[in-house]
């Protein structure tokens, strides 16, 4: 990837656009979602997830083996995660948002793992630290109320006598020069860097591992992960298992349009703790707008919601797709202007984080309940 280092696990350096994703995704050898695996989803699942319908969720490998297979009756789980790094932003929830309605329409078993290990080694942060905003971002991420009896948190450092036996095993696959064409790492990266993707590799084998059955899994993540994927499904049938699928998203870009949101600018996006007041204000003062200069212009030409940051949030939260193509049809044909957009993406925003406090509070009362526990799976499939 160095050559090409628009995407990695830690880096998203340039404004990507349609086209380019559609590159990347051919280039990392991934497939784009076609009408075929649309219309297979909305055979299982009876609907398509707007995230689907707006080709939020764009490209996969090998999905179309899981649906298949889900058809005759073959269990799947899904697996996904975050990497404790700070307090979330909505394009950290994208992905579980995608997945909790993946679990409900599957009713499949569901891990998430938190690599807290991986935050340590790449960001620096003191463990001390990576504790507290470790069980912020779980609660976090179960604020969308997943279901806790399929729901199983694996955070690295506390089931690590799990997760080092299994990443032993994939590490020995991997060699220092497919972690630097890939991960563009350097002689002076830290080894510990080098052999994290081993870590990130074992929860998309383990219920096999664990169960003694081969148990295919679908890992929906945003297209930054991909290269640990890649290396994981070279690696992973060596140890006698299934190739993982997985289903992959685009980002959502950064306020102020360009790159991701990151978490080293508080300003590049919005977070889940974020009250309604400076929700409004981050819109209003730094969202990147597909909008014209002037009112008069706006009401001649519109706008290009395609762009525009309050646009994609809306259409992101709202789930009337009724209304989301009225509201697209009369932004671009500028019936409303930039202002407005704002003001209405605002205020779905601060409702939708206004709907998470319930299954937070519920979260922290039944914590220890979504923890991952291995014996769980020793006869579960
Ligand atoms: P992390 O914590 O950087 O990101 C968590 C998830 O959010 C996705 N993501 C985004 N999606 C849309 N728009 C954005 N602006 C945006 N920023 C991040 C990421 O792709 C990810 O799915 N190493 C991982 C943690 C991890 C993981 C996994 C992720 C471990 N195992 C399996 C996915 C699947 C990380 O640091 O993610």
């Amino acid at each position: 990837m160095t050559d090409k280092a628009e995407v990695t696990p830690w880096e998203v350096s340039s404004d990507l656009q349609e086209t380019d994703y559609s590159r990347i995704a051919s280039q990392f050898g991934a497939k784009l979602i076609d009408d075929k695996i649309l219309s297979d989803i909305k055979e299982l699942t009876g609907e398509i997830h707007p995230f689907l319908h707006y080709g939020i969720f764009f490209a996969h490998r090998d999905l179309d083996i899981i649906l298949e297979n889900y058809r005759k009756g073959e269990p799947f789980y899904l697996y996904t995660g975050r990497g404790p790094s700070g307090n979330m932003h909505l394009g950290h929830l994208l992905p579980f948002m995608f997945t909790k309605w993946l679990q409900e329409k599957f009713n499949v078993d569901l891990l998430i793992q938190i690599t807290d290990d991986e935050k340590y080694l790449f960001r620096d942060i003191p463990e001390s630290e990576i504790r507290t905003i470790t069980r912020n971002n779980i609660l976090d991420i179960l604020s969308l109320g997943f279901n806790p009896e399929k729901t199983h948190i694996i955070v690295d450092s506390e089931q690590a006598g799990i997760l080092y036996n299994q990443a032993v095993r994939v590490s020995r696959h991997i060699t220092a020069s497919t972690a630097k064409a890939v991960f563009g790492f350097t002689d002076s990266d830290s080894i510990g860097k080098y052999f994290f993707t081993s870590i990130q590799a074992v929860p998309a084998f383990l219920l096999s591992a664990l169960s003694g059955r081969n148990i295919r899994c679908l890992i929906p993540y945003a297209i930054d992960q991909d290269p640990h994927f890649k290396v994981a499904r070279d690696v992973i049938p060596k140890l006698g298992y299934e190739k993982p699928s997985s289903i992959i998203s685009k980002f959502i870009p950064s306020l102020k349009g360009g790159g991701k949101m990151s978490s080293s600018d508080l300003n590049s996006g919005i977070y889940l703790d974020d009250s309604p007041k400076v929700v409004r204000k981050k819109l209003m003062k730094y969202a990147f707008s597909g909008g014209k200069e002037t009112a008069e212009e706006q009401r001649k030409y519109g706008a290009n919601p395609d762009i525009d940051f309050a646009f994609n949030i809306y259409r992101m939260l709202e789930h009337d797709q009724n209304k989301v193509e009225g509201i697209y049809a009369k932004y671009k044909g500028g019936e409303i202007l930039s202002g407005e957009m704002k003001q209405l993406s605002a205020d779905t925003i601060s409702a939708f984080l206004e709907t998470l406090g319930p299954a937070r509070q519920q979260a922290e009362r039944n914590y220890s309940e979504y923890m991952f526990n291995a014996d769980d799976f020793r006869d579960r499939y």
